[in-house]
Protein backbone atom coordinates (compact mmCIF):
# COMPACT_ATOMS: atom_id res chain seq x y z
CA UNK A 1 0.00 0.00 0.00
CA UNK A 2 1.14 3.45 -0.99
CA UNK A 3 0.65 7.08 -1.64
CA UNK A 4 1.74 7.23 -5.46
CA UNK A 5 -0.99 7.68 -7.90
CA UNK A 6 -1.08 8.95 -11.31
CA UNK A 7 -3.25 11.91 -12.60
CA UNK A 8 -3.65 11.86 -16.31
CA UNK A 9 -0.92 10.04 -16.54
CA UNK A 10 1.41 12.14 -14.31
CA UNK A 11 2.71 10.44 -11.24
CA UNK A 12 2.43 11.75 -8.09
CA UNK A 13 3.52 11.35 -4.02
CA UNK A 14 0.67 12.20 -2.06
CA UNK A 15 -0.42 15.85 -3.77
CA UNK A 16 2.98 16.08 -5.50
CA UNK A 17 3.91 15.80 -9.24
CA UNK A 18 6.92 13.87 -8.78
CA UNK A 19 8.42 16.12 -11.82
CA UNK A 20 7.82 19.63 -10.29
CA UNK A 21 9.83 18.02 -7.29
CA UNK A 22 12.30 16.67 -9.65
CA UNK A 23 12.37 19.99 -11.36
CA UNK A 24 13.73 21.80 -7.72
CA UNK A 25 15.68 19.00 -6.75
CA UNK A 26 17.44 16.80 -10.13
CA UNK A 27 17.86 13.51 -10.70
CA UNK A 28 18.75 10.60 -9.44
CA UNK A 29 16.31 11.30 -6.41
CA UNK A 30 14.69 9.65 -3.64
CA UNK A 31 11.30 10.38 -3.28
CA UNK A 32 9.66 9.00 -0.08
CA UNK A 33 6.00 9.68 0.93
CA UNK A 34 5.31 9.99 5.04
CA UNK A 35 1.79 9.22 5.01
CA UNK A 36 2.82 5.93 3.76
CA UNK A 37 5.27 4.90 6.57
CA UNK A 38 2.43 6.51 9.53
CA UNK A 39 0.02 4.36 7.31
CA UNK A 40 2.47 1.28 8.01
CA UNK A 41 3.31 1.81 11.25
CA UNK A 42 -0.75 1.84 12.00
CA UNK A 43 -1.36 -1.17 10.36
CA UNK A 44 1.23 -2.79 12.13
CA UNK A 45 0.57 -1.60 15.55
CA UNK A 46 -3.16 -2.33 14.83
CA UNK A 47 -2.32 -6.16 13.83
CA UNK A 48 -0.92 -6.02 17.43
CA UNK A 49 -4.46 -4.41 19.13
CA UNK A 50 -4.95 -7.44 21.30
CA UNK A 51 -1.23 -8.25 22.25
CA UNK A 52 1.34 -6.01 24.85
CA UNK A 53 3.83 -4.76 21.79
CA UNK A 54 6.77 -2.33 21.11
CA UNK A 55 7.34 -1.88 17.80
CA UNK A 56 11.18 -1.73 17.25
CA UNK A 57 11.28 0.11 13.43
CA UNK A 58 14.68 -1.43 12.16
CA UNK A 59 16.65 1.69 11.19
CA UNK A 60 18.98 -0.91 8.78
CA UNK A 61 16.00 -0.36 6.26
CA UNK A 62 16.27 3.81 6.16
CA UNK A 63 18.03 5.26 9.08
CA UNK A 64 17.67 8.63 7.65
CA UNK A 65 16.98 10.40 10.68
CA UNK A 66 13.89 11.99 9.46
CA UNK A 67 12.24 8.81 9.46
CA UNK A 68 13.46 7.85 12.97
CA UNK A 69 11.85 10.83 14.14
CA UNK A 70 8.61 9.86 12.35
CA UNK A 71 9.26 6.60 14.16
CA UNK A 72 9.65 8.19 17.54
CA UNK A 73 6.51 10.92 16.99
CA UNK A 74 4.56 7.05 16.13
CA UNK A 75 5.65 6.21 19.72
CA UNK A 76 8.04 3.30 18.32
CA UNK A 77 11.14 1.92 19.16
CA UNK A 78 13.47 0.96 17.26
CA UNK A 79 16.33 -1.70 16.54
CA UNK A 80 19.84 -1.09 16.26
CA UNK A 81 22.82 -2.91 14.76
CA UNK A 82 25.75 -0.81 15.44
CA UNK A 83 26.67 2.17 17.27
CA UNK A 84 25.98 4.76 14.60
CA UNK A 85 22.60 3.61 13.96
CA UNK A 86 22.29 4.06 17.82
CA UNK A 87 23.19 7.55 18.42
CA UNK A 88 20.75 8.55 15.16
CA UNK A 89 17.82 6.94 16.99
CA UNK A 90 18.78 8.57 20.09
CA UNK A 91 19.11 11.89 18.62
CA UNK A 92 16.05 11.51 16.34
CA UNK A 93 14.47 11.07 19.92
CA UNK A 94 13.80 7.44 20.48
CA UNK A 95 14.32 7.01 24.20
CA UNK A 96 16.89 4.20 25.30
CA UNK A 97 14.52 2.11 26.96
CA UNK A 98 12.94 1.45 23.63
CA UNK A 99 15.75 0.26 21.50
CA UNK A 100 17.24 -2.86 21.06
CA UNK A 101 20.94 -3.85 19.79
CA UNK A 102 20.76 -6.51 17.33
CA UNK A 103 23.70 -7.95 15.16
CA UNK A 104 27.11 -10.51 14.96
CA UNK A 105 29.60 -8.25 16.01
CA UNK A 106 29.13 -5.69 18.42
CA UNK A 107 32.25 -4.07 19.71
CA UNK A 108 32.61 -3.39 23.57
CA UNK A 109 32.61 0.42 22.70
CA UNK A 110 29.10 -0.17 21.06
CA UNK A 111 28.38 -2.26 24.25
CA UNK A 112 28.93 0.33 26.28
CA UNK A 113 27.46 2.94 24.55
CA UNK A 114 24.10 0.93 24.64
CA UNK A 115 24.39 0.51 28.15
CA UNK A 116 24.93 4.17 29.33
CA UNK A 117 21.84 4.44 27.19
CA UNK A 118 19.71 2.39 29.31
CA UNK A 119 18.56 0.04 26.48
CA UNK A 120 15.87 -2.02 26.33
CA UNK A 121 17.84 -4.94 25.78
CA UNK A 122 21.11 -6.40 23.64
CA UNK A 123 20.72 -9.10 21.70
CA UNK A 124 23.57 -11.52 22.45
CA UNK A 125 24.27 -13.53 19.76
CA UNK A 126 26.93 -16.12 20.83
CA UNK A 127 28.26 -17.23 24.43
CA UNK A 128 31.82 -15.03 23.99
CA UNK A 129 30.04 -11.97 23.46
CA UNK A 130 27.56 -12.58 26.05
CA UNK A 131 30.69 -13.01 28.56
CA UNK A 132 32.03 -9.33 27.08
CA UNK A 133 28.87 -8.28 27.55
CA UNK A 134 28.96 -8.40 31.13
CA UNK A 135 32.52 -7.32 31.41
CA UNK A 136 31.73 -4.30 30.29
CA UNK A 137 28.43 -3.88 32.14
CA UNK A 138 30.64 -5.09 35.16
CA UNK A 139 33.23 -2.01 34.39
CA UNK A 140 30.38 0.40 34.34
CA UNK A 141 28.18 -0.82 37.27
CA UNK A 142 25.31 -0.89 34.60
CA UNK A 143 23.21 -4.24 34.90
CA UNK A 144 23.12 -5.26 31.03
CA UNK A 145 19.64 -6.37 29.95
CA UNK A 146 20.09 -9.34 27.06
CA UNK A 147 18.08 -10.91 25.47
CA UNK A 148 19.21 -14.39 23.68
CA UNK A 149 19.05 -14.93 20.24
CA UNK A 150 18.09 -18.07 19.00
CA UNK A 151 18.25 -19.37 15.95
CA UNK A 152 15.98 -21.40 15.14
CA UNK A 153 16.66 -23.45 11.86
CA UNK A 154 13.82 -22.35 10.05
CA UNK A 155 14.19 -21.74 6.25
CA UNK A 156 12.19 -18.26 5.76
CA UNK A 157 12.02 -19.21 1.95
CA UNK A 158 13.60 -16.27 0.79
CA UNK A 159 16.91 -14.83 -1.44
CA UNK A 160 19.51 -17.00 0.74
CA UNK A 161 21.47 -13.50 1.29
CA UNK A 162 18.89 -12.61 3.56
CA UNK A 163 17.64 -16.06 5.17
CA UNK A 164 19.43 -15.32 8.78
CA UNK A 165 17.75 -18.21 10.75
CA UNK A 166 19.06 -21.46 9.23
CA UNK A 167 21.84 -23.40 11.32
CA UNK A 168 24.37 -22.33 8.52
CA UNK A 169 24.04 -18.54 9.22
CA UNK A 170 26.31 -16.91 11.47
CA UNK A 171 23.19 -15.49 13.26
CA UNK A 172 22.30 -16.00 16.82
CA UNK A 173 22.32 -19.77 19.07
CA UNK A 174 21.08 -22.89 19.01
CA UNK A 175 18.55 -24.14 21.44
CA UNK A 176 21.15 -26.16 23.42
CA UNK A 177 23.60 -23.28 23.52
CA UNK A 178 20.40 -20.30 24.41
CA UNK A 179 20.08 -22.32 27.17
CA UNK A 180 23.86 -22.56 28.14
CA UNK A 181 23.40 -18.62 27.71
CA UNK A 182 20.37 -18.16 30.10
CA UNK A 183 22.54 -20.42 33.00
CA UNK A 184 25.41 -18.40 32.29
CA UNK A 185 23.26 -15.07 33.16
CA UNK A 186 22.33 -17.02 36.94
CA UNK A 187 24.08 -15.72 39.06
CA UNK A 188 25.41 -12.69 37.72
CA UNK A 189 25.05 -9.38 39.14
CA UNK A 190 25.90 -7.75 35.79
CA UNK A 191 23.44 -9.62 33.40
CA UNK A 192 19.74 -9.57 33.46
CA UNK A 193 17.99 -12.14 31.15
CA UNK A 194 15.12 -10.21 30.07
CA UNK A 195 13.62 -11.61 27.25
CA UNK A 196 14.20 -14.15 24.19
CA UNK A 197 15.00 -13.13 20.17
CA UNK A 198 14.77 -14.39 16.79
CA UNK A 199 14.88 -13.18 13.18
CA UNK A 200 15.18 -15.53 10.39
CA UNK A 201 15.16 -13.75 7.43
CA UNK A 202 13.77 -10.85 5.44
CA UNK A 203 11.12 -10.36 2.76
CA UNK A 204 9.01 -13.68 4.66
CA UNK A 205 6.54 -13.88 2.40
CA UNK A 206 4.88 -17.21 3.64
CA UNK A 207 3.56 -16.81 7.67
CA UNK A 208 4.51 -20.54 7.73
CA UNK A 209 8.27 -20.30 8.66
CA UNK A 210 7.59 -17.38 10.82
CA UNK A 211 4.89 -19.03 12.78
CA UNK A 212 7.03 -22.20 12.95
CA UNK A 213 10.22 -19.84 14.40
CA UNK A 214 8.11 -17.79 16.62
CA UNK A 215 6.56 -21.90 17.88
CA UNK A 216 10.21 -22.98 18.89
CA UNK A 217 11.22 -20.00 20.68
CA UNK A 218 8.43 -19.84 22.53
CA UNK A 219 8.85 -23.40 23.61
CA UNK A 220 12.55 -22.46 24.99
CA UNK A 221 10.71 -19.21 26.77
CA UNK A 222 7.93 -21.81 28.37
CA UNK A 223 10.91 -24.42 29.35
CA UNK A 224 13.07 -21.85 30.32
CA UNK A 225 9.83 -20.76 32.66
CA UNK A 226 10.15 -23.99 34.03
CA UNK A 227 13.30 -23.18 35.78
CA UNK A 228 11.92 -19.76 37.09
CA UNK A 229 13.71 -17.96 34.58
CA UNK A 230 11.08 -15.42 33.49
CA UNK A 231 11.72 -13.61 30.43
CA UNK A 232 9.66 -10.37 30.28
CA UNK A 233 9.94 -9.61 26.64
CA UNK A 234 9.57 -12.54 23.18
CA UNK A 235 11.42 -10.41 19.95
CA UNK A 236 10.22 -12.19 16.95
CA UNK A 237 12.08 -9.50 14.64
CA UNK A 238 11.70 -8.41 10.89
CA UNK A 239 11.06 -9.79 7.94
CA UNK A 240 7.37 -9.23 6.89
CA UNK A 241 7.38 -8.83 3.22
CA UNK A 242 6.74 -5.61 1.02
CA UNK A 243 4.94 -5.23 -2.22
CA UNK A 244 6.72 -5.60 -4.96
CA UNK A 245 4.10 -5.42 -7.05
CA UNK A 246 0.94 -4.13 -6.77
CA UNK A 247 -1.06 -7.00 -7.50
CA UNK A 248 1.24 -9.63 -5.53
CA UNK A 249 -1.17 -11.65 -3.16
CA UNK A 250 1.16 -11.33 -0.14
CA UNK A 251 0.77 -11.46 3.99
CA UNK A 252 -0.65 -8.48 5.77
CA UNK A 253 0.41 -7.98 8.74
CA UNK A 254 -2.85 -9.29 10.54
CA UNK A 255 -2.13 -12.50 9.29
CA UNK A 256 2.06 -13.08 10.28
CA UNK A 257 0.45 -11.91 14.16
CA UNK A 258 -2.90 -13.60 14.16
CA UNK A 259 -0.91 -16.67 12.93
CA UNK A 260 0.99 -16.32 16.40
CA UNK A 261 -1.92 -14.86 18.45
CA UNK A 262 -2.54 -18.84 19.32
CA UNK A 263 1.09 -18.75 21.29
CA UNK A 264 1.56 -15.72 22.24
CA UNK A 265 -1.96 -14.87 24.48
CA UNK A 266 -1.79 -14.87 28.06
CA UNK A 267 1.69 -14.81 28.10
CA UNK A 268 2.68 -12.56 30.21
CA UNK A 269 5.37 -10.81 28.12
CA UNK A 270 5.54 -7.70 25.78
CA UNK A 271 5.85 -8.97 22.09
CA UNK A 272 8.91 -6.49 20.07
CA UNK A 273 8.67 -6.64 16.58
CA UNK A 274 11.32 -5.00 14.30
CA UNK A 275 9.80 -4.02 11.16
CA UNK A 276 11.84 -2.05 8.55
CA UNK A 277 11.07 -3.09 5.07
CA UNK A 278 7.15 -3.85 5.39
CA UNK A 279 7.18 0.04 7.28
CA UNK A 280 9.94 1.97 4.54
CA UNK A 281 9.77 0.06 1.38
CA UNK A 282 6.67 1.03 -0.22
CA UNK A 283 6.88 4.66 0.86
CA UNK A 284 9.80 5.34 -1.40
CA UNK A 285 10.69 5.97 -4.62
CA UNK A 286 14.40 6.36 -6.66
CA UNK A 287 13.34 8.58 -9.75
CA UNK A 288 16.23 8.90 -12.41
CA UNK A 289 16.64 10.59 -16.00
CA UNK A 290 17.14 8.94 -19.26
CA UNK A 291 21.14 9.82 -20.18
CA UNK A 292 20.63 8.05 -23.73
CA UNK A 293 19.43 5.21 -25.74
CA UNK A 294 22.01 2.78 -26.37
CA UNK A 295 21.36 -0.05 -29.03
CA UNK A 296 23.24 -2.66 -29.10
CA UNK A 297 23.02 -5.82 -32.00
CA UNK A 298 20.73 -7.62 -29.33
CA UNK A 299 19.59 -5.35 -27.39
CA UNK A 300 18.21 -1.88 -26.09
CA UNK A 301 19.91 -0.19 -23.17
CA UNK A 302 18.11 2.71 -21.58
CA UNK A 303 20.95 4.39 -19.95
CA UNK A 304 19.88 6.91 -16.81
CA UNK A 305 21.59 8.71 -14.07
CA UNK A 306 21.24 6.14 -11.27
CA UNK A 307 23.79 3.30 -10.43
CA UNK A 308 24.29 0.31 -8.61
CA UNK A 309 25.68 2.68 -6.08
CA UNK A 310 22.49 4.27 -5.77
CA UNK A 311 20.64 1.32 -5.45
CA UNK A 312 22.14 -1.69 -5.12
CA UNK A 313 19.43 -4.74 -5.02
CA UNK A 314 18.76 -5.46 -8.24
CA UNK A 315 22.85 -6.14 -8.20
CA UNK A 316 23.17 -7.47 -5.41
CA UNK A 317 20.14 -9.79 -4.95
CA UNK A 318 18.69 -9.87 -8.48
CA UNK A 319 15.91 -7.83 -7.05
CA UNK A 320 13.29 -6.57 -9.69
CA UNK A 321 11.47 -3.31 -9.00
CA UNK A 322 8.69 -2.44 -10.77
CA UNK A 323 9.97 0.86 -13.11
CA UNK A 324 7.78 2.80 -14.92
CA UNK A 325 8.03 6.68 -16.42
CA UNK A 326 7.08 9.41 -14.45
CA UNK A 327 4.99 10.78 -17.30
CA UNK A 328 3.04 7.77 -18.80
CA UNK A 329 2.24 8.56 -22.49
CA UNK A 330 0.04 6.26 -24.65
CA UNK A 331 1.81 4.27 -27.19
CA UNK A 332 4.08 1.12 -28.18
CA UNK A 333 6.43 -0.42 -25.73
CA UNK A 334 9.37 -1.64 -26.63
CA UNK A 335 11.94 -3.99 -23.92
CA UNK A 336 14.86 -1.86 -22.36
CA UNK A 337 17.51 -3.25 -20.10
CA UNK A 338 17.77 -0.02 -17.56
CA UNK A 339 21.11 -0.23 -16.88
CA UNK A 340 23.18 2.94 -14.96
CA UNK A 341 26.49 4.87 -15.56
CA UNK A 342 28.91 2.84 -13.43
CA UNK A 343 31.35 1.01 -14.64
CA UNK A 344 30.31 -3.04 -14.37
CA UNK A 345 28.01 -5.33 -15.95
CA UNK A 346 26.02 -5.55 -12.77
CA UNK A 347 24.83 -2.17 -13.12
CA UNK A 348 21.18 -2.62 -13.97
CA UNK A 349 17.99 -1.09 -12.27
CA UNK A 350 16.15 -4.12 -14.33
CA UNK A 351 16.46 -6.31 -17.23
CA UNK A 352 14.37 -7.03 -20.23
CA UNK A 353 11.51 -4.16 -19.26
CA UNK A 354 8.77 -3.65 -21.40
CA UNK A 355 8.44 0.54 -21.55
CA UNK A 356 6.54 2.59 -23.13
CA UNK A 357 9.07 4.50 -25.49
CA UNK A 358 11.60 6.54 -23.98
CA UNK A 359 13.79 8.81 -25.12
CA UNK A 360 16.91 11.09 -23.66
CA UNK A 361 15.83 13.16 -20.59
CA UNK A 362 12.60 11.41 -19.53
CA UNK A 363 12.40 10.68 -16.17
CA UNK A 364 11.75 7.04 -14.82
CA UNK A 365 10.45 5.80 -11.39
CA UNK A 366 11.84 3.00 -9.56
CA UNK A 367 9.24 1.61 -6.97
CA UNK A 368 9.51 -0.05 -2.97
CA UNK A 369 12.73 1.72 -3.24
CA UNK A 370 12.52 2.76 0.37
CA UNK A 371 13.87 0.17 2.13
CA UNK A 372 17.39 -0.71 2.00
CA UNK A 373 17.62 1.83 -1.27
CA UNK A 374 19.63 4.98 0.04
CA UNK A 375 20.82 3.03 3.20
CA UNK A 376 22.33 0.44 0.74
CA UNK A 377 24.29 3.27 -0.96
CA UNK A 378 27.93 4.19 -1.62
CA UNK A 379 30.53 6.28 -3.20
CA UNK A 380 31.25 3.83 -5.46
CA UNK A 381 33.16 4.95 -8.93
CA UNK A 382 33.23 8.27 -6.75
CA UNK A 383 29.55 9.06 -7.24
CA UNK A 384 28.13 11.55 -4.66
CA UNK A 385 25.37 10.20 -3.30
CA UNK A 386 21.67 11.26 -3.90
CA UNK A 387 19.49 14.01 -2.10
CA UNK A 388 16.40 12.51 -0.52
CA UNK A 389 13.15 14.48 -0.20
CA UNK A 390 10.18 13.46 2.04
CA UNK A 391 6.70 14.49 1.07
CA UNK A 392 3.52 15.16 3.42
CA UNK A 393 0.17 16.26 1.49
CA UNK A 394 1.77 19.28 -0.45
CA UNK A 395 4.62 19.88 0.97
CA UNK A 396 7.83 18.11 0.74
CA UNK A 397 11.06 18.82 2.76
CA UNK A 398 14.66 18.15 1.91
CA UNK A 399 16.12 15.59 4.52
CA UNK A 400 18.96 15.15 2.69
CA UNK A 401 21.10 17.11 0.53
CA UNK A 402 22.52 15.97 -2.30
CA UNK A 403 26.35 15.16 -1.81
CA UNK A 404 28.86 17.65 -4.12
CA UNK A 405 33.05 16.98 -4.87
CA UNK A 406 33.81 18.27 -1.73
CA UNK A 407 31.95 15.36 0.38
CA UNK A 408 33.98 13.18 -1.54
CA UNK A 409 37.25 14.69 -0.78
CA UNK A 410 36.19 14.90 3.13
CA UNK A 411 38.30 13.19 5.35
CA UNK A 412 41.04 12.23 2.78
CA UNK A 413 44.69 13.10 2.90
CA UNK A 414 47.76 13.38 0.51
CA UNK A 415 49.76 15.11 3.38
CA UNK A 416 53.39 13.07 3.50
CA UNK A 417 52.88 11.92 0.01
CA UNK A 418 54.73 13.48 -2.25
CA UNK A 419 57.42 12.85 -4.62
CA UNK A 420 60.42 12.22 -2.90
CA UNK A 421 58.46 9.73 -1.06
CA UNK A 422 57.33 8.05 -4.14
CA UNK A 423 60.82 8.17 -5.97
CA UNK A 424 62.11 6.31 -2.60
CA UNK A 425 59.75 3.49 -3.49
CA UNK A 426 61.40 2.82 -7.01
N1 LIG B 1 15.82 -7.36 12.83
C1 LIG B 1 17.03 -7.88 12.54
C2 LIG B 1 17.84 -8.49 13.60
C3 LIG B 1 17.50 -7.83 11.22
O1 LIG B 1 18.70 -8.34 10.92
C4 LIG B 1 16.70 -7.22 10.22
C5 LIG B 1 17.18 -7.16 8.83
C6 LIG B 1 15.46 -6.69 10.59
C7 LIG B 1 15.04 -6.77 11.91
C8 LIG B 1 14.56 -5.99 9.61
O2 LIG B 1 14.13 -6.84 8.61
P1 LIG B 1 13.01 -6.35 7.57
O3 LIG B 1 11.73 -6.17 8.34
O4 LIG B 1 13.46 -5.08 6.98
O5 LIG B 1 12.94 -7.43 6.56
N2 LIG B 1 19.53 -5.56 2.42
C9 LIG B 1 18.55 -6.62 2.29
C10 LIG B 1 17.79 -6.85 3.57
C11 LIG B 1 18.71 -7.19 4.74
C12 LIG B 1 17.97 -7.37 6.03
C13 LIG B 1 18.92 -7.51 7.16
N3 LIG B 1 18.28 -7.64 8.44
C14 LIG B 1 17.61 -6.30 1.14
O6 LIG B 1 17.77 -5.26 0.50
O7 LIG B 1 16.73 -7.09 0.84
Amino acid sequence: MDYFHRKNGELFCEDMKVSDIVRRYRTPLYIYSLKTQVHHFEVTSRAFRDIPHLICYAAKANSNIAFLKTAALYGAGADVVSGGELQLALKAGIRGERIVFSGVGKEDSEIELALKSGILFICAESLPELERIEAVARKLKIPAPVAVRVNPDIDPETHPYIATGLKKTKFGMAEKEAKKAYVFCQGKKWLNPVGISMHIGSQVEKVRPYYAAASKIIGLYKKLRKQSINLKYIDIGGGWAAHFERKNKLPHPDDYVSALYDLLKELPVTVIAEPGRSIIANAGILVTRVIDIKKSEIKRFCVVDAGMNDFIRPALYGAVHRIEPVGLKPGSKTTYDVVGPVCESSDFLGKGLRLPRVKRGDLLALFTAGAYGWSMSSNYNSRPRTAEIAVAGKRCFMIRRRETAADLLRGQSVKGIDRKLIEGLK
